[in-house]
């Protein structure tokens, strides 16, 4: 397989739940944001926001809406909002359907994804904390004073990873990878 810096720092990202309280530094936080900023997005219609977080008393309140919501994934738990209160800043990618009433979603997700692997390569880490429902997502409303309408995407709590994080694991592409057709 051909190897090269993009496919390492894809592979490399890790989510990470505790970050050190170093702070992130003015220019990374740019080139984080500037890489959100050159997703693609269904005719270009770029109907994202990104909200930055470094109030502490915001960042606590975003970790405990995080930590309320909890459901087993493969029987782990895969949801935590501990990292919040100890991130050094938190980006929320927030999108306006009115912008694009049918792919704001995706063009959120791609935002989301540029800036953790940004920040990966700048030997930062985040993780991407999912809403999943209504109900925190207008907690998040509150905190963040978001208009009416408008979606979060995700929260990303970012800083310097307090821990190794163990290796990823995916399936392997025999698995997931079809030709042509997906029946068998
Ligand atoms: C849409 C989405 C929502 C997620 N929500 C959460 C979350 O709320 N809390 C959390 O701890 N991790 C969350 N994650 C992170 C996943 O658990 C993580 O990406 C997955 O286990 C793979 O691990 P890796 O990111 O280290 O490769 C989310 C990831 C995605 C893409």
């Amino acid at each position: 397989m051909k190897e090269n810096e993009v496919l390492k720092v894809i592979r490399g990202r890790r989510s990470v739940l505790r970050f050190d309280t170093t702070p992130v530094s003015d220019g990374d936080l740019e080139a984080i944001l500037e890489a959100g900023r050159w997703a693609p997005s269904f005719a270009n219609a770029q109907p994202w926001t990104f909200v930055v977080v470094r109030d502490e008393e915001k960042k606590r309140k975003l970790g405990q809406v995080i930590e309320r919501i909890a459901f087993a994934h493969r029987g782990q738990m895969a949801l935590s909002g501990k990292g919040f209160g100890d991130a050094p800043v938190v980006v929320a990618v927030v999108v306006d359907p009115l912008k694009d009433p049918q792919h704001h979603i995706e063009a959120g997700a791609a935002a989301a994804q540029n800036m953790a692997l940004m920040a990966h390569s700048l030997g930062l880490a985040c993780f991407w904390a999912g809403l999943a429902r209504k109900g925190p997502e207008e907690e998040v409303r509150k905190i963040l004073r978001l208009p009416r309408g408008v979606r979060v995407v995700a929260l990303l709590p970012l800083g310097r990873p307090a821990y190794t994080p163990r290796d990823g694991e995916r399936a392997p592409l025999s698995e997931i990878v079809r030709y042509e057709v997906l029946e068998k």
